[in-house]
């Protein structure tokens, strides 16, 4: 019976107290605050109810220290991340790679200006050899899958691999152009160590590269993807592989970067 006039006392007292604040009250600056932050608690809370994180990197993600300790590795033209290139930190962490895997043949989709093309090379022993594929800007018209609008910019342009021609670094550097769909990728089966898959964005590209790369690939080589988390044509075909081809059900997401890597 205590308890229950308690309550009755706290109730009323609380209904007398909205009641003043909605009437009279309305004119105290103080009420009125009251009143809004009780007004945006619970429109938060509906926010929270409402809102479901919509997280489409589903791949588990490795840590760059995971994957190696100091950085020893060479760099040039790092700091200049213009469009089209992989940010400083993303080069870094391919240079590292490349670094420590030192691979004797590393093959790569998307030459663009060459500057990963370089830094790769800047990291390989002396003898290594890079093959870089690119679409040359007449090819545009007449791919064989769809590229996306947003990426014309990356095939038109005057020189295909501008970072690397004419540098020391150069002679390491083989340049082959073609559409990625319909090149053949026969003479290099079973044979790269490191690859590195940053051609075309489109979904329908995005598996054809993955699944022409894995076909040259020797055991224990390394495959490199740019753009997971940058384009929804990317993580939706990696996402795909990753889930429904056991072959790929080993690629880690590399943590703050949008490059994910498979161990083949
Ligand atoms: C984003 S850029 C590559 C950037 C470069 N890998 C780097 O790290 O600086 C994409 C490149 O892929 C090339 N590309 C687009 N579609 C292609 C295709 N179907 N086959 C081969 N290369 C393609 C473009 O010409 C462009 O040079």
């Amino acid at each position: 019976m205590g308890n229950f006039a308690n309550n009755l006392r706290l109730y009323f007292g609380i209904f007398r107290r909205v009641g003043y604040t909605l009437t009279l009250g309305m004119l105290n600056e103080k009420r009125r605050d009251n009143l809004l932050s009780l007004y945006n608690y619970y429109e938060s809370q509906n926010k929270t109810q409402d809102i479901t994180p919509i997280d489409p990197f589903i791949i588990p993600k490795t840590d760059v220290f995971e994957l190696f300790g100091d950085d020893k590795a060479k760099y040039e033209g790092v700091y200049e991340c213009g469009f089209g290139h992989t940010t400083e930190f993303e080069l870094k962490v391919i240079s590292n790679l490349v670094r420590k895997l030192n691979p004797d043949k590393i093959f790569e989709i998307g030459t663009f200006q060459g500057r990963t093309t370089l830094n790769m090379a800047l990291n390989t022993h002396s003898n290594a050899k890079i093959t870089t594929l690119d679409l040359p800007s007449e090819g545009l018209s007449s791919t064989a899958m769809e590229i996306e609008e947003g990426e014309v910019r990356y095939v038109k342009k005057d020189v295909s691999g501008e970072r690397f021609i004419g540098h020391p670094m150069a002679n390491k550097i083989q340049q082959v152009f073609g559409d990625s769909a319909t090149y053949s990728f026969e003479e290099y089966k079973n044979s790269i160590d490191l690859a590195f898959i940053d051609g075309s964005h489109a979904y329908d590209y995005v598996l054809n590269d993955s699944k022409k790369v894995l076909s040259i690939m020797r055991p224990g080589g390394l495959i490199i993807w740019h753009d997971y988390t940058n384009w929804e044509g990317v993580w939706t075909a990696l996402n795909e592989l990753y889930k429904s081809d056991p072959k790929y059900k080993n690629i880690k997401h590399i943590g703050g970067t949008s490059i994910a890597i498979l161990e083949v």
